[in-house]
Order: C-alpha cells, then structure tokens, then sequence
C-alpha cells in the first residue's frame, strides 16, 4: 500500500513543487482583449478546471491506498462540483467553532482521524509547446497534486494562490488529474479563525497555458505628488528570459494613450502630468497594457498616496476617515464558496450604506475581490490568514497568558513568514489595498516581529497592521517599529479616551460594535471619539454578514445544528446583514451615522442651516441631493429641494433655508433626506431632522360625551367592573391590572394585563441576562396588598399598593398604581415605582395587554419607521408611522428582543371594529409583537416561532438600551434602568371614529 507522504504533519516543508507567488495576472492574446476585460476565463490560455470532478469522501485519508485512487478511476463514487466544500455538499458535517480548536491541541500533529476528499478529473492538451501552470486559487486545508500517476506537489495555506509547473507531467491527448484534499494538518493551527470550519477545493482552478518564453512576475509602483498631480511610475518585471522584449503601453480611464515603449530591461520608470487620483469615492483608473511576443496582460491601475504624518492618517494627503466592516466570505448555501455575483451584491449593498473600507477579515480574498473594489471604490485592509487564537483556551483557564505561545516561539517563524508573503505579494499591484494586517488574534513575539519585517521589505508603500500586538508578553522588549497604527477591538470608552491621553500612532479599531442579533447599540458613542480624535483613523463593524447554513429546506443553522460536538452556537450569526443579505436595522444605523452630510446646527433666526460634508474628496454640491419637508404634527406642509452650495470636504457651510419660516416651532419639526449616487443609481443615504426646543408633545383630543351621570362601580371577590354606555372595565382586586376592556361589539383583550419587567434576552443580553435571572426578573409573582376606590365627579379612581415578588427573592419593585375611568371613555394609568436597588438594572418596565390578534395594524407619534432603543435610533425620527404588526417583526435568527419603537406620545392599534390609543405627553416605548416574549425567550432558531394566541401591545415606561456587550463593552450606565424610583403613566381611550 503507498500512503500519502506524511507533509501534514511537518513545519517543513510547507509547500512541494510550488513556484514561488507572484503577482495575480492572466495573460491572454491580444485580439481577446475586450473579451477578457469581461471575464478571465474568456482568455485562451485560461483552461478552465472548474466544473463536475469525480469525488470520494474518505473518513481517514491516512488509511487510503494512493494507488489504488490514481489506477482506478472507478472507484469515485460521486461527482463535486468545484470550487465547494464538500461540508454543504452531502459529506461529513460543518463545524462552527470560534476560539476552540477544532481538533486536540497537538501541533505538528492531528489526530488519527482525517478526513479527506479525493478528486479527479481530466482534461485534454494537443500537441503543444507550450508551458502549463496549474492554479488553485483556494483549498481548505493542504493538498497533494497527482497528475498522469505522478505527483506534482503540496501545498498549504487555505487562502492563497499555488501555481504548479506542470509542462513535464503532461501528455497529448486527455490528461488525469487526481487531488487529495485533507481536512486537518499543521496548518489547521494558524487557520482558527472564528466561522464553520469546511474543506475543499473552494476557490477556482485552471491552468495556465503559457509560451516557454515569458514574464513571470511584474510590479507596479508609483510616486505620486498630490499638489503638483504628477506621478512617477516604476514597472519592475520578472523574465524567464532576460532578453524578452516587454512593451509597455499605459492609457487613462477613457483610453487615451498616455505613454509606450518596449523595453528589454527589467524596469521602466515614466511620469505623468495631471493625474486624476483614485479615492473610494472617485476610483478613477488607468489601464496598463504588457506586451511580450507571445501574450499580453491588462490591469487597471490608479494613483493614490498613503501616508501617516503627525500622527494622523491621510489618503491623497486627506485625513479621510475609514468606516467600514470585517468581510468574511461567506454564503448560506455555499459557505465560503463566492462567486462575482455574491461579491457584487455585498458591495453594492455596502455602498448603498456609506461604507467605504473593508478588512478581508481574516485572510486574503480571491484576486476578483480586490479588482472589483479597485473599481467600485472601497479601502481594503488585506489580511494574512493566520489565526492561533485557540492558544487562550489551553491548560484550564490559561487565557491570553498563553496567547503568545505560537508567535513567540521560533520553531513556528517560517510558516508565519510564508504566509505574510503569501498573503502580499499576489496582490502588490492592487490599487484599493493600503493596509497590510499581519492576521488575526496570534498573540505577537519574534515571529511577528521578523513577519512585520519581511512585510515592511516586500511593500514599504503600505501601512501595517497587527491588532494583537496588544497582547504582547508586558515582561518583554518588543519591537513596535514596523506596526503603523495602533489597533483595537471592542475597547471601552475609557480605553479609547485613555490611548488619546498619551500616544505614538494612529488608532484604529479593527473591530468594534458587534452586530450579533439586534445590535448594535451604540455606534454614535464611538462616532463621538472617532470624529473628535483627527489621529483616529477608522473602524470596523464586526461584522458583513450573519453566517448560517441552509441545506435546501430554507432553515438556517449555526453552530451545534449540524450534530458538532463541540461547537459556538450562534455567535457566527453576528453581522449586519442575514445570510440572505436582508438589511438588519444595525446596518441602517450605519448608514445613518456615516451619512456623507451633517446638519450640524439649525439658525432660525436666520433661516440657515449648517452642513458638514463628512466626504473626503467630493463637493457635497456635485454628489448629495437634497429633499426637505416641514412638518406639522403628522402633516408635511412643505416639501422642496434644498440647493446645496459648495461645500469642500470635512468643510462646514452655512446654508440658507427660507422655508424655516413656515415652520410652527411647537407642533412641527423639519426632515432631511439625503441621496447620493451608489454604483450609478440615486440611493437614499442618510437623512438629518430638526426638532425645535419648543417642541411639545400633542395630546389628540378625548372622544367627546354627553353623558355626565356619575360612573357607577361594582366590586366582586376579585374584581372591580365598570360599565359605561359605551365600555365595560374589570380591573382586578389582587392583580391591581386590567382584566377585561370591551365596547358593544365585544372584548379587547385575550387575557388580562400585567406588568412585564423582562424582554426576550438580546444577544448583548447574554451576559446581564444571567443576573437577571439569578434576580427572577424573568419570573415573578404580582401581589396587592392594599385596594381602594375613589369616586368623584365624571371619574373613579382604583388604587392599588403592590409588589412583583420573584419566588425565594425580595421584591423587584414595589408601586403605588392608580387607574382612572375618566369622562366614560378614557382610561389613565398612573404608578410610582420603587426598585429595588439590589436588583440589577431592569430589562424594561411596562404593561402588557394582551391584545386580540383581530388587531394587527398599529399608527404611532414617535420614532419610526425602524425598530429603535434608547442608544439604537439614529436611522429612525420624529413622525407618524403607520405599520402592520408584521412589518414590526424582525427576523433575527436567534429569536430575541426586537421591533421597539421609542420616543412616542401616541400610539393607536385597531383591528375592523375597535381602535384603542394610549398616550401621553411625554414620552414612552412600545413594542407589538407577533411573537410573545416567552416564545421568544425559548425558541432557539426563528423557524421554530409559532405566534401568540394574542398581539401583546407593551406600552414601556423604558426599555434598557441595546448596546454591543455580546463581544463589546457593558451597556453604558445611561442606557440601563437603574434609578430608584419613577413616576410614569400614559392614558387608554377607544375612539369611536371607526
Ligand atoms: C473577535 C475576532 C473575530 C470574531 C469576533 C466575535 O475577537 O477577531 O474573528 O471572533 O471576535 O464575533
Ligand atoms: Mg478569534
């Protein structure tokens, strides 16, 4: 039996029978040209080797008989599409783990059991003189290359390009490719990076064909002089052949031949006048042609310069600030398997939502990625794919203790050194790139220190990045010379005041502001250092996209749904947008606070407005439109476009505003919206609202009755009952809650009232929820202890001195609750409320009602139109919104907390024949759900909701704020229910207009 070479399991050597990388190119024949500008693979010498391969899973790759596969080509007992992972294809299962290896902790060596995949497929060459090159582009985890029974090599590094010469190994005629593919192996150890772990051949395959005579590498590097727009460009090229002759021909955008020589030398430097430079937000491009005899090359190339200068970081010398997110490749159906048409849809939702800088989090994309942002427009952090985080779980509770046990220790330089290189040298001819990031979460020590090295000689154009520098070991000397910015993740407040008290580098924030679930909360609070601080260059959501799995039935799964043993459960369901790429509110309120306007102020005296352009390169009047409407009340009374004058970037301008004088400063406020082009259609992106102080909340007027007999009550061993010509009342003596509400027509409710402290725990709860249980916030009991009537002309009072006692805990709160019957019609609610201090800060307080789900429609005064909290509302405002209590729902995966609106004095529900009103005239929350809060609170996937036997309308006295505590900081104390005590109430009646 001939077993595979055991190279799994060895630091050396890394990779058998690769040519060492260089830049991404395809060449191609001249006459294809247009062609290929559409698609490589419309390239002749491009052999397209995606497709239908044989297959055969094997649950130990080590007991595999080699032979036998490279013989038999019978044996395959299934077909795979490539590129895949055979996890979403029918074989073994996914796994989603975070920190924890996914394997025993043992490096060099994995366990006995490996699975792997076998491939085969063939393909057919003529006669040829030529050179081939067989590419993979990404295999997931190492794999050995057979080709005609012979092996060509190995190699490792999940995201990365191999390119083996295959000339020798071919034959004329159908060829036979065979490829194992093995699930773990040493660099299992540096691949840990937090998402479903899968194997395969997941990115594209192909052979190059190439003329003997060739250019095997070519780098472009400018010297750009922003004032005087000149540029310097240099071409160094690489030649199988010293002599091959290279024309250079170099165009602008628009085709117009700049400059072109042929050249023998193995570099070229011209200059160019009157540059237009390349932003994200202007990504003008050249083109660069390479001519040798037998094949050319095209790339789109533009101009920019990166640099750091007191501390600050400027682009085309701007101090432009970065906003953006951690992108994963990742897709429900495919997993990381993403073709031009998912990327596509992910940027162009991105730069429908302000975002302008992506970190490749964390490991280098698939050339495609970075050419597409070279010409959409997007900043791109590019990361090295090395992940060691599952040292902090090792020996107990060893933690970040152990974080540097693989990046101090020297035995494992050379695989982090190769994959630094890796992870550059492809991709030095990419124009959106201008930082490199030495990966993610490996500690730091010597290896990162000659890693940050090797990187700073490979491209000393570029910034680097290395966020775990921080956990350096404090007892040693490190050098910090080659890390240009100083980098975080989900630090404090406190933390990012305390770096601007005394510091060296730019700050940035690799990752803050976790999206998991309904979150998150509280990216204005960052927004507030980031724009205060010029040397804090940027942040980064974590993160795109939520990741689940779907195996064709449409349910979305996480970790532990696929039967993994040890697993993360839902903490991959954490981005900005689902699976399907729906737009969660989390990403709405990015948008919102990194609209490319601000109205920074508002004059009434002089009818003017003051704008900020937040923009980095374009005049505000060239790129924002504007659209007002003055409002009264729910009544917009004016509406128009505002011409925008010109306003510089980072300029403030005022801007006059004559309409402000319609504006009825007590009952009106004024909305802006803003829109912007995105990929060459006008999106709406970002808005501003001007509420005057004057401002005071309306109450709509109480249903008008004749009648004014004295409202008469009847009490029974557990309720009160009052009946109206129109309505009946039961309040209940020993709930002190509303029993039963009807008219004529029959009952409101579907069950009595009561008050709810508690709220479907968020992802950010997680942490607090387990005091709030401990607390028995989730379960307590009501007790009256005292009840009393009030009757007085036209009203009568029921009032109650009650507690919410959990079992074998002191009280909650403890209240004094009132309710009126007033003018027959009109039911107010009045409470004081004590808290008990040593109970944590609350969830909520409010009181359910247990609606019909005859009721389905809801109008409010408030903030709307999306879900908002306290800290969570900057993508909603003032105004009266009309939804159905389905649009209320928001589908979070994890069922949890959702659709609150905040910020309202009046909210109306109905259903064909009732209408029942709470307000108020301050403000107050609510929330109606087709989901109960128990529901909710126990289901583990959102498929498995079932909806309430009733529509529980909650009208809030507080929700607590939402925040990012899932991965980020506490709630921040403003945000949290933690007074002693509060007076509060809000008033019920039943308009009659229906
Ligand atoms: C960070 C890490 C990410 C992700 C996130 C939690 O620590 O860099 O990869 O795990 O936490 O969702
Ligand atoms: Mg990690």
């Amino acid at each position: 039996m001939t077993k595979l070479q055991n190279y799994f399991e060895k630091f050396d050597p890394l990779h058998i029978g690769t040519l060492p990388q260089r830049s991404y190119f395809i060449p191609f024949q001249k006459e294809e040209a247009e062609e290929f500008k559409k698609d490589r693979k419309h390239s002749s010498q491009y052999i397209d080797l995606d497709g239908t391969w044989k297959f055969s899973y094997q649950p130990n790759i080590r007991t595999v008989d080699v032979e036998d596969w490279l013989n038999d080509s019978e044996k395959f007992e299934g077909d795979l599409k490539v590129p895949s992972v055979w996890q979403m294809n029918g074989y073994d299962q996914p796994q989603y783990t975070n920190v924890r290896y996914p394997i025993p902790y043992d490096p060099p060596y994995v366990p006995y059991e490996n699975p792997g995949g076998i491939y085969r497929r063939t393909f057919t060459v003529g006669k040829t003189k030529e050179n081939y090159y067989l590419n993979f582009e990404g295999v997931d985890a190492c794999f050995y290359v057979y080709l005609n029974g012979e092996f060509v090599g190995f190699s490792q590094i999940s995201h990365a390009q191999h390119e083996f010469d295959v000339t020798s190994f071919l034959k004329e005629g159908e060829n036979e490719l065979v490829v194992f593919v093995l699930k773990w192996c040493t660099a299992t150890y540096f691949e840990d990076q937090d998402k479903f772990r899968t194997s395969g051949i997941f990115r594209d395959v192909y052979l190059l064909k190439r003329p003997k005579e060739h250019l095997t590498d070519y780098v472009f590097k400018e010297d750009v002089n922003v004032s005087e727009k000149k540029a310097a460009v240099k071409l160094e090229f690489k030649k199988t052949n010293p002599e091959l002759p290279v024309k250079v021909t170099f165009l602008d955008g628009e085709g117009q031949k700049l400059f072109e020589e042929e050249i023998t030398e193995n570099s070229l430097e011209f200059n160019l006048k009157d540059i237009h430079l390349w932003s994200a937000e202007d990504p003008y491009l050249y083109q660069l042609y390479l001519e040798t005899p037998e094949e050319t090359f095209y790339k789109k190339v533009g101009f920019r310069t990166i640099e750091i200068k007191d501390r600050v970081f400027l682009f085309n010398g701007e101090p432009i600030k970065l906003h953006g997110v951690n992108h994963h490749d990742s897709d429900p159906k495919t997993g990381p398997v993403i073709d031009r048409e998912d990327f596509l849809r992910d940027l162009k939702i991105m730069k429908d939502h302000n975002i302008n800088v992506i970190r490749t989090a964390h490991y280098p994309k698939a050339p495609l990625f970075y050419e597409m942002c070279n010409e959409l427009g997007f900043y791109v952090v590019s990361e090295a794919d090395i992940e060691t985080h599952g040292v902090v779980d090792l020996y107990g509770k060893g933690r970040n203790a152990n974080y540097n046990m693989i990046a101090d220790d020297p035995i494992y330089q050379e695989v982090i050194l190769d994959r630094v290189a890796a992870s550059m040298i492809p991709f030095l001819n990419e124009t959106s790139i201008f930082m490199w990031s030495m990966g993610n979460e490996s500690g730091y020590g010597v290896n990162f220190e000659k890693g940050l090295e090797l990187a700073r000689e490979i491209d000393d154009s570029r910034l680097l990045h290395y966020e775990a520098a921080f956990y350096a070991d404090p007892n040693k000397e490190h050098d910090y010379s080659n890390l240009d910015v100083h980098s975080r993740m989900y630090p404090t407040f406190k933390e990012i005041e305390d770096y601007f008290e005394d510091y060296d580098k730019p700050y940035m924030l690799c990752e803050y502001a976790h999206a998991m679930g309904n979150s998150p909360g509280d990216i204005l609070d960052y927004d507030y250092y980031f724009q205060k601080e010029p040397s804090f260059m940027g942040v980064f959501i974590w993160e795109w996209t939520d990741h689940a799995l779907d195996f064709g039935d449409g349910k979305l799964l996480y970790g532990g749904d696929s039967g993994e043993r040890y697993h993360d459960g839902n903490f991959c369901v954490d981005g900005l947008v689902s699976p399907n790429r729906d737009i969660k509110s989390g990403l709405l309120e990015f948008r919102q606070v990194y609209r490319p306007l601000r109205l920074l102020e508002t004059d009434r005296n002089k009818n003017r407005l003051l704008m900020k352009n937040m923009l980095g390169f374009l005049d505000a009047k060239d790129s924002i439109h504007v659209a007002y409407a003055i409002y009264d009340q729910e009544k917009a009374v004016k509406e128009g476009q505002l011409d925008l004058p010109e306003i510089k970037p980072g300029e403030e301008v005022w801007v006059g505003f004559p309409e402000l004088e319609e504006l009825n400063a007590e009952t009106g406020y004024v909305h802006f919206d803003y829109y912007k082009d995105s990929m060459g259609e006008e999106v709406f992106c970002g808005m501003d609202s001007y509420v005057p102080e004057e401002f005071a909340w309306v109450l709509k007027d109480f249903a008008e009755t004749s009648a004014s007999s004295k409202l008469e009550y009847e009490e029974t061993e557990t309720e009160y009952q009052v009946q109206t010509d129109r309505l009946s009342f039961a309040i209940g003596k020993h709930t002190g809650m509303l029993h039963q509400l009807a008219d004529k027509k029959g009952g409101f409710l579907e069950k009595a009232a009561d008050l709810v402290v508690f709220r479907a725990p968020t992802d950010n709860d997680r942490k607090i929820k387990l005091e709030w249980e401990e607390a028995g916030v989730f379960d307590y009991e009501t007790r009256v202890y005292t009840s009393s009537v009030k009757e007085e002309e036209n009203s009568l009072s029921f009032t109650f001195e009650m507690a919410l006692l959990p079992v074998y805990r002191e009280k909650i709160v403890s209240l004094t609750l009132t309710w009126t019957i007033k003018r027959e019609e009109e039911l107010s609610c009045f409470m004081h409320v004590e808290k008990n201090p040593y109970v944590p800060s609350l969830p909520r307080f409010g009181v359910r009602f247990p609606l019909k789900t005859s009721f389905d429609e809801v109008r409010y005064f408030g903030y709307g139109p999306y879900e908002n909290y306290q800290d969570k509302h900057q993508a909603s405002r003032l105004g009266s919104y009309e939804q159905t209590i389905q649009e209320l729902y928001e589908n979070y995966l994890q069922p949890q907390e959702h659709g609150e609106r905040s910020f309202c004095n009046l909210v109306e529900v109905e259903d064909k024949t009732h209408r029942l009103r709470a307000q108020a005239d301050h403000d107050f929350g609510f929330n109606f759900s087709l989901y109960s809060i128990e529901e909710l609170r126990e289901k583990k996937h959102s498929y498995e909701l079932t909806e309430n036997d009733s529509h529980d309308l909650i009208i809030d006295y507080k929700q607590a704020g939402i925040g990012s505590n899932s991965c980020g900081p506490e709630l921040s104390e403003q945000y949290c229910i933690s007074e002693r005590n509060w007076e509060w109430g809000f008033t019920v009646s039943f308009p009659s207009e229906k």
